[in-house]
């Protein structure tokens, strides 16, 4: 099995139970301003879960590429990973538990499509809660007993084991399902069960019913329209249908790993620290690859997506380095990555040159210091070490990354290294107190549930809209959307266009904008094929291979464009409208933000 059997099966099986494949979306989440990545394949769906009317209908499938920064520190293990892809089908509104674990079942055991031993299946249901009064989920216990699951396989565990989501701070979630393979490894001790990580089982696919809508105050509003997530590890599940133990030693790494040798010169598997550093460095390279080939543009910065882009090229570098390179390298492995995921993920052939270009800045800006760096660390550590708290103190860590470029992360694990703390908050409050934007960027993103900006950010959405027919109108008709991101706070839209805009062209733009939030045109929106989509004259640049129907969301006869929405009911409801920048992005891209009061 590869991966690329494993995404064509998934999607076979699902179209023949009538689920439309969809295509997966961008790494950067458009209109969850509560994340950095795109955490799940259910999360560009978010939206469509809350009961906005999908284009492709109510039962889809798709694969989805994702990024998790959580368990950054544990990648360099067998399994974890920063980057992965996730299977996904749902149900908008239309199957719910019956069907969705019916189907699970026969496309895991059926010898048709994976035909995994049923002895192996062990699954997992909802124990239920008195704090929150979501009942136990005997109604899913009962099925899996029905599918020919004995009673002894099937664990009913708490909220940690089974309830999922929501990917943000708030949205949907509910009590899930989990389904384990008993790798046949002896257990840990009496009481091992799915979900203990001694890794006797592991998991590989979860099964979502979401009933609810977690909300800002952390209450969880009832849902009447049901719907059901799953999601299942790509690389994880071929990994256990190929029978390895690692995810390292499959076809997702292997020719990244060959290249990090030729590189380093160091052989794999031949010295347990640093097989540890060519896996994070793998990872981590596997993972920037795909952010800077992401068609929002992400470069290397101290704030927010471009923050983590810049730790965790960093931290490879540094890794690499304990395997004995000496100047730069990424692209090496950097270039495996693309001619690995080039037919699935063509952009990355399309952005080859610049994804190297940007590695290859940030090496250059980083080694430069990086020696240096480590010099004036090692100096720190024997005053240190006498001290008694074993701590750095913040204004040194500060020093480190104001002088060398060192993430606090990295000195965090130098200091770890010499079974050394950081004093976080003194580093925190020298960081503000110079003003730096880079992890108060990062941290206010966090901040602010989905539901309670969702208004805000919907406005923002529309906004962006009218801010795109304006600038074809005043620039010209080569202006065409490169990226768009919004918070609750601002709107960033980058689009093709040579030169800087004029203070004119600024002025003549938002004026349009607001002339058009003042005629307090309705917006309407119309399901129809992307052919009779750009018959209309509709602007449609993410043009996704999969999807027949798509929406087109019209601003009064002002602007007719492709777009999966929400958006305001009326532009009126939008506010006035001011841009607040305007920069390059890259060569020939053009960054504006704005902002609505
Ligand atoms: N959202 C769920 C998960 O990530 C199922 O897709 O596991």
């Amino acid at each position: 099995m590869t991966g690329k059997e494993l995404r064509e099966k998934y999607i076979n099986f699902f179209v023949s139970k009538e689920h439309k494949q969809i295509s997966g979306k961008s790494l950067i989440p458009e209109n969850d301003p509560t994340v950095l990545f795109t955490t799940a394949g259910m999360h560009p769906l978010v939206p469509y879960l809350l009961g906005e009317e999908h284009p492709a209908g109510k039962r889809l499938v798709d694969f989805q590429r994702c990024i998790r920064t959580g368990d950054i520190d544990s990648v360099g293990d067998a399994t974890h990973l920063t980057f992965f892809e996730m299977l996904g089908n749902w149900s908008l509104g239309d199957y719910f538990k019956k069907e969705a674990l019916s189907w699970s079942y026969e496309f895991l055991t059926s010898k048709e499509w994976l035909g995994i031993n049923k002895e192996k299946l062990s699954v997992t249901v909802f124990e239920g809660e008195e704090s929150t009064g979501v009942p136990p989920d005997t109604e899913a216990k009962e099925i899996w007993k029905s599918l020919g699951i004995p009673e002894e396989r099937i664990y009913m565990l708490p909220r940690e084991d089974n309830w999922w989501g929501p990917a943000g701070e708030t949205g949907p979630c509910g009590p899930d399902s989990e389904m384990f393979i008993d790798t046949g490894k002896d257990a840990c001790n009496p009481a091992c069960r799915p979900g203990c990580p001694c890794g006797k089982y592991i998991e590989i696919w979860n099964d979502v019913f979401m009933q609810y809508n977690k909300q800002k105050d952390g209450s969880y509003e009832k849902m009447t329209r049901k719907c059901v997530d799953t999601g299942m590890g790509l690389e994880r599940t071929v990994t256990i249908l190929i029978g390895k133990k690692s995810v390292y030693d499959t076809e997702f790494f292997i020719p990244i790993i060959k290249k990090i040798e030729q590189a380093s010169g160091y052989t794999y598997g031949t010295n347990q620290d640093k097989d540890i550093s060519v896996r994070i460095i793998a990872d981590h390279i596997k993972t920037s690859v795909f952010i800077l080939g992401d068609e929002n543009e992400i470069k290397p910065s101290n704030i927010g997506q471009g923050y983590i882009l810049r730790r965790i090229i960093r931290r490879a570098i540094r890794h690499g380095r304990k395997l004995g390179t000496s100047g730069a390298f990424l692209s090496i492995p950097a270039s495996a990555v693309i001619e690995m995921y080039k037919d699935v993920y063509p952009q990355l052939l399309e952005k080859n040159d610049f994804i190297l270009k940007e590695l290859e800045i940030e090496e250059e800006r980083f080694i430069s210091t990086l020696a240096k760096g480590e010099a004036e660390f090692e100096k720190m550590v024997p005053n240190i070490l006498k001290g008694k708290d074993k701590i750095i103190p913040g204004r040194l860590a500060f020093r480190l990354y104001d002088t060398y470029g060192f993430p606090i992360e990295i000195t965090q694990e130098l200091a770890a290294e010499h079974s050394l703390a950081v004093d976080r908050n003194g580093f925190d409050e020298a960081f503000k107190k110079h003003q730096e934007l880079s992890k108060m960027g990062a941290d206010k993103v966090f901040k602010g549930g989905l539901a309670d900006s969702s208004e805000i950010t919907t406005k923002y959405h529309t906004a962006t809209h009218l801010l795109h027919t304006a600038l074809r109108m005043v620039l010209g008709e080569h202006v065409k959307q490169k990226g768009s991101n919004i918070t609750s706070e601002r709107l960033r839209f980058d689009f093709s266009h040579e030169l800087p805009m004029t203070p004119e062209e600024i002025k003549k733009v938002e004026d349009i904008v607001n002339k058009q939030i003042e005629t307090d045109h309705p917006v309407t929106m119309e399901v129809m094929t992307l052919e009779v989509a750009k018959e209309q004259g509709a602007i449609a640049f993410f043009e996704s291979k999969y999807e027949e129907k798509v929406k087109v969301y019209s601003v009064g006869n002002f602007s007719k464009e492709v777009c999966g929405g929400p958006h305001v009911d009326r532009t009126g409801m939008i506010g006035k409208f001011k841009i607040t920048k305007e920069q390059s992005s890259s060569a020939g891209v053009r960054r504006i933000r704005a902002e609505i009061a």
